[in-house]
């Protein structure tokens, strides 16, 4: 199994470095949640070795998955009308929209093009009907991550390495039971995503 930290850069998808990628990372976030995002690698680097997805593309969309979490709430709002993003995110809290924002950025500052990565970037949030695997991957990853800890955690990282989809449809379906049971709001796309990946039909 390659770990994480010896993922070699091809110039497939950046003509960064890992070591130059994580430095501009690096740059955009607080210490706690760069460590997130290299825990997010960790095991996204394992998941693509266990599903055969490149661990190339895996290691570069955890470590830009959170790329724009720190950014104003301000410039996302404006991001995301100039780039005519889902203007429903607007009615929704903004924790949400640094998936959909992230990806847009991500190609703009970084010069990131590809499609599977950039949506896994958009989808790591809420998730989506149509999620590739490097899509349930990233989504999953994030849920995972060594310093994750809520009941259930250690299910859910068994599931994601015995069931890539039953994990997206663990998470989908905790994530949504969370906020039902804190009568938060739910952004329609994750409900779209439950319905795909959890109700049964
Ligand atoms: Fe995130
Ligand atoms: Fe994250």
């Amino acid at each position: 199994m390659i770990k994480s930290t010896d993922v070699f850069y091809s110039s497939d998808y950046t003509q960064l470095t890992r070591d130059e990628l994580i430095n501009k990372v690096q740059s955009q976030m607080s210490e706690i949640r760069f460590k997130h995002v290299l825990g997010v690698e960790e095991v996204a680097v394992e998941l693509a070795q266990l599903y055969n997805v490149s661990i190339e593309a895996a290691s570069i969309a955890a470590l830009t998955h959170d790329y724009a979490k720190e950014r104003n709430p301000q410039e996302m709002q404006d991001l995301i009308i100039s780039e005519s993003l889902d203007l429903d995110l607007l009615q929704y809290g903004s924790e949400i929209w640094h998936g959909p924002v992230g990806a847009i950025l991500v190609k703009k500052e970084l010069r990131i093009e590809d499609e599977e990565i950039v949506n896994a970037i958009r989808y790591h949030t809420v998730g989506s009907p149509k999620m590739g695997l490097l899509e349930q991957i990233i989504y999953v990853a994030d849920y995972v991550e060594p310093s994750r800890d809520f009941p259930g955690v250690d299910e859910a990282r068994k599931l994601a390495k015995s069931d890539l989809a039953q994990a997206v449809a663990f998470e989908t379906k905790h994530t949504l039971q969370y906020l039902i049971s804190k009568q938060r709001e739910i952004y329609p796309k994750a409900i779209e995503t439950y319905n795909t990946w959890v109700a049964k039909n």
